[in-house]
């Protein structure tokens, strides 16, 4: 009989292409400028195992930015400066429902704290508690945490991503003077000098064998089985991979947890990061984006595996 593994060789290619068609019902982000030059046919995938194999599909070795599959990890750092007292008196743990940049929540609570870490004014809102005297000193504790995870000490920013976010982000700093009106964003906080630390963690570039190795870690727990590292506390992966299954598709969270039962997090330059717990990592890349800012052939590649292999968590 073949093994898992060896299905996954032999059928990946193939439900990649079929997969692949997908792209032509999404459009490629372009609210960020920069972001509007990615290829719109492109699809990428990668998935480790424990035991370091893997294996790669399509254009698995394209770059792109991170964006909002960075919420996760900064999250985790967040947790592991304040605690989650400290992270949870400014954020809370609800999705909303609503578009990842909306501010109507903002209006419809007392005190005005974000729904969630992993929407935007949530996400800028644990910018602010990372640790670090100036927004250098946090960003370069942020890239140094995406080393150790991805094992690679290369990674950076893209520059030119970073300033097309910066130069363009109303909506986003709007969340951001609104959060510090409502004090979410204290006194000693200069907004920004958040935006910045916000906007630089979701312009590291990655491939989708950095997301796949990344999602491993979560996948056992905090400790990379790699290197046998301990990386994160168990406690705090626990909430992460929550958040992901609960807010981390957006608006569509609800509708890919029926459809793969599989913690992700996806971002609008098309990638997805998702795990299947004490097995797999797995890393996606489609730019063409559905209307809630998933990759539409990435989502489909997922639903494809998990319904094949039985891979849902419930
Ligand atoms: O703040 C933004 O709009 C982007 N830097 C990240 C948004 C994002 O990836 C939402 N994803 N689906």
């Amino acid at each position: 009989m073949t093994s898992v593994w060896e299905q996954l060789e032999k059928q990946v290619p193939t439900w990649l292409e079929e997969s692949r068609k997908q792209a032509c019902s999404g459009n490629v982000a372009a609210y960020i400028p920069e972001l509007a030059n990615a290829p719109r046919e492109a699809l990428g995938f990668t998935i480790f195992d424990n035991t370091t194999r893997i294996i790669t599909a399509g254009d698995y070795d394209m770059r792109f930015t991170l964006q909002s599959i960075s919420k996760v990890f900064t999250l985790l750092l967040a947790l592991m400066d304040q605690g989650e007292a400290g992270v949870f008196s400014k954020v809370g743990m609800e999705p909303t429902g609503d578009n990842f940049n909306s501010m109507l929540k903002l209006e419809l609570v007392d005190p005005g704290i974000p729904f969630n870490p992993l929407i935007n004014a949530g996400a800028i809102t644990v910018s602010s508690l990372i640790a670090g005297a100036t927004p250098a000193e946090k960003t370069n504790r942020i890239l140094s945490f995406f080393h150790e995870l991805t094992g690679d000490p290369t990674l950076t920013f893209n520059d030119a991503v970073y300033r097309s976010e910066t130069n363009t982000a109303h909506r986003n700093r709007s969340l951001a003077y609104f959060l510090k009106a409502n004090r979410v964003l204290g006194d000693e906080v200069d907004v920004e000098e958040v935006l910045e630390v916000y906007f630089k963690h979701c312009s590291i570039e990655v491939t989708c064998s950095h997301l796949a190795r990344m999602a491993l870690v979560l996948a056992f727990d905090g400790t990379d089985p790699m290197t046998g590292r301990k990386l994160v506390p168990r406690r705090y992966v626990q909430i992460a991979k929550t958040f992901m299954l609960t807010c981390g598709m957006y608006n569509e969270s609800g509708a890919f947890a029926i459809r793969s039962g599989l913690p992700a997090k996806s971002g609008v330059s098309g990638g997805i990061l998702a795990l299947v717990p004490g097995h797999y990592g797995i890393g996606v890349v489609g730019p063409a984006l559905n209307t809630k800012g998933n990759s539409t052939a990435g989502v489909h590649l997922l639903e494809t595996l998990s319904t094949a292999f039985d891979w849902s968590i419930f």
